[in-house]
């Protein structure tokens, strides 16, 4: 059973107990590491790669993609993988500000797959360019002007498309997750900040007035939302 909450607006002022800096290290290293399976279950990126991703690569078939907020690289791994599978040499770069992300990520090595721990005003600033630029989760994380910042230097970093994928917040969204995250979430975080995310997290129309100029909104289904720019 769930404890009733309100989803009716975000709730812009709950922390998730990952973000706290003096969080115990081991249950953050095992959350980073459990992503892999939340994504694969919720993410929707296999079919986010091929409506989104794979039309944006240019046509050599060979690209480089930029995973914003890597946290564990699952993402960029598996990323690099349907590349293999579709035909197309992608060079997958993940970046994470929170060097105890990249210390999960880089545990698993992947050719074509390199992890940093990096902002995006670092990349810009070291004038990096990729084809497309990506992020899983990320966006409910951040305050307004973090958002701002992120996406400006998201279409800074962008020659052609970014995509931006995150939980699009709703009460059949919230059920769901907290009984099937209690199947993974064993001495994590996941469980907990899974539903804290839910509640920070858009709803379409949200999402679509907090982006700036040149970006939309799309919904994806099941329970997702996309921030796109072309
Ligand atoms: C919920 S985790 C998602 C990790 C990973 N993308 C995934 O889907 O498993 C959010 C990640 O965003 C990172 N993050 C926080 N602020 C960021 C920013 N301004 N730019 C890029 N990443 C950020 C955090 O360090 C964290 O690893």
């Amino acid at each position: 059973m769930t404890e009733p909450v309100d989803l009716s607006t975000r709730a812009v002022d709950l922390r998730e107990l990952m973000d706290d800096p003096g969080c115990d290290p081991a249950t953050l290293d095992r959350t980073f590491r459990r992503f892999a399976l939340v994504n694969a279950a919720v993410s929707g990126w296999r079919s986010v790669w091929r409506t989104h991703v794979v039309p944006a690569l240019p046509p050599t078939g060979r690209a480089r993609v930029l995973d914003l907020g890597c946290g564990g690289g699952d993402l960029a791994r598996s990323l690099v993988r349907w590349a293999r599978s579709d035909g197309f040499d992608l060079e997958v770069v993940g970046v994470d500000p929170d060097p105890r992300a990249i210390a999960a990520a880089e545990r698993q090595t992947t050719a074509g797959v390199t992890f940093r721990t990096q902002s995006s005003g670092d990349l810009v600033a070291a004038g990096e360019r990729f084809d497309v630029v990506v992020s899983n989760h990320v966006l409910h994380h951040l305050d307004d002007a973090e958002r701002a910042a992120f996406l400006r230097y998201s279409a800074e970093l962008a020659v052609g498309r970014s995509v931006h994928s995150d939980i699009r917040r709703s009460v059949s969204a919230y059920r769901l997750y907290a009984v099937g995250a209690s199947f993974v979430a064993a001495g994590t975080f996941i469980r907990e900040d899974g539903l804290r995310s839910i509640r920070r997290s858009f709803t379409v129309p949200e999402l679509a007035a907090a982006l700036p100029s040149g970006w939309r909104a799309e919904p994806a289904s099941p329970h997702r939302v996309l921030a796109v720019r072309d």
